[in-house]
């Protein structure tokens, strides 16, 4: 079993079966704590740095919520204006400097392997909350917990998913590290729907195929959407030389209910690692989809936040402690 304690956690491909299994597991624990039926104190007095050189919501906040839910405290950085990273600091010198200040760091930047290049300087686990556009495990992480917990009221699991994935898989990160960790489960069938541009890189279809997994590459939506799920993405904008470069592929595989109901299935699940383009030009998936149970979206995002408790837990060895650290919580929250 991989050691989860002091390690970075900085691409998907560290994991096999096992230590996936072990991180969702310790995800379901947290769901009390992160429910507020109960306080979990076991961080008390650890800090993160979150360094998040790129926009985010979901990632930066979450990360932080997390580890708050745990007990410890959240230092931040925004934007790489306000680091010293704009005056010619190298990420070796800044990780030395800020893991004196951590128990644990999370960070975003918009080059690629940037957050493993800053961990060679780290003193303390430093966890990938996506590098530019290459991977992003924490992410693809939340996508299989959602995946599992979405399809087990069908009795399906992740053996044997059939999957959509749609939109910008050049340069959508998520995409490119939920396909490896798809890679470790069995017969999965995955349709890859995208403009011929702005296809998944080659690497990562051979990672799905090299483990006997059928991938079918299509720019076309009508026939490829009767699976368990379609994950949609956002054309990847700033990974493009202009804006309209960018245009010219926004709004092609628009879903709304009108195209969900004509090539779905029943049940298949919508998700989507947000944000959503909801501009007219783009309108990716449709407002009007959102009273449709299977779309899983929000649910999603909220399991991000167990997912990344996990993940903190995990890699300061605190895991098994959980229960001892419990208070009862004090105040009404309307949840
Ligand atoms: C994604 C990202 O930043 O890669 N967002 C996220 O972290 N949930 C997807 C995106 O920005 O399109």
């Amino acid at each position: 079993m991989m050691k989860f304690e002091g390690s970075h956690i900085l691409s998907v491909s560290q994991f096999d079966r096992d230590a996936i299994s072990r991180i969702l597991e310790i995800s379901s624990l947290m769901a009390p704590y992160a429910m507020r039926k109960k306080r979990c104190t076991v961080l008390d007095g650890a800090i993160l740095n979150n360094l998040f050189f790129e926009p985010s919501t979901r990632t930066r906040v979450s990360f932080g919520a997390a580890f708050n839910l745990l007990g410890g405290f959240v230092r931040e950085t925004v934007g790489e204006e306000n680091s010293s990273l704009s005056k010619g600091e190298s990420l070796f010198d800044t990780a030395r400097v800020i893991s004196g200040y951590s128990d644990v760091i999370a960070m975003r930047h918009p080059k690629m392997h940037s957050v493993e290049e800053f961990s060679k300087g780290s003193s303390v686990p430093v966890i990938n909350g996506g590098d530019g556009a290459n991977e992003h495990p924490t992410q693809a992480l939340l996508d299989l917990f959602t995946i599992k917990s979405e399809m087990a009221p069908f009795n399906k699991n992740l053996d044997n998913l059939n999957i959509t994935l749609m939109g910008d898989l050049k340069h959508g990160r998520t995409v490119h590290s939920l396909s490896k960790l798809l890679s470790l489960y069995k017969n999965v069938k995955v349709t890859m729907i995208s403009p011929d541009a702005l296809q998944m890189p080659d690497g990562v279809i051979s990672t799905l195929t090299n483990a006997g997994h059928e991938v079918i590459q299509t720019d076309k939506i009508e026939g490829n959407l009767a699976c368990d799920v379609i994950y949609q993405t956002r054309i990847q904008q700033e990974r493009f030389a202009s804006k309209d470069e960018a245009d010219l592929y926004r709004g092609h595989f628009s879903l709304n209910k009108e195209t969900y109901l004509q090539y779905c299935k029943e049940n298949t699940v919508i998700m989507h690692p947000l944000p959503r383009d909801s501009r007219p030009d783009a309108n990716e998936l449709d407002n009007d989809l959102n009273d449709l149970d299977n779309l899983a979206i929000f649910r999603q995002a909220q399991n991000g936040v167990l997912v990344r408790m996990a993940l903190f837990a995990l890699t300061l060895g605190v895991e098994n402690n959980l229960t001892k650290f419990e208070k009862p919580v004090t105040w009404h929250t309307a949840k």
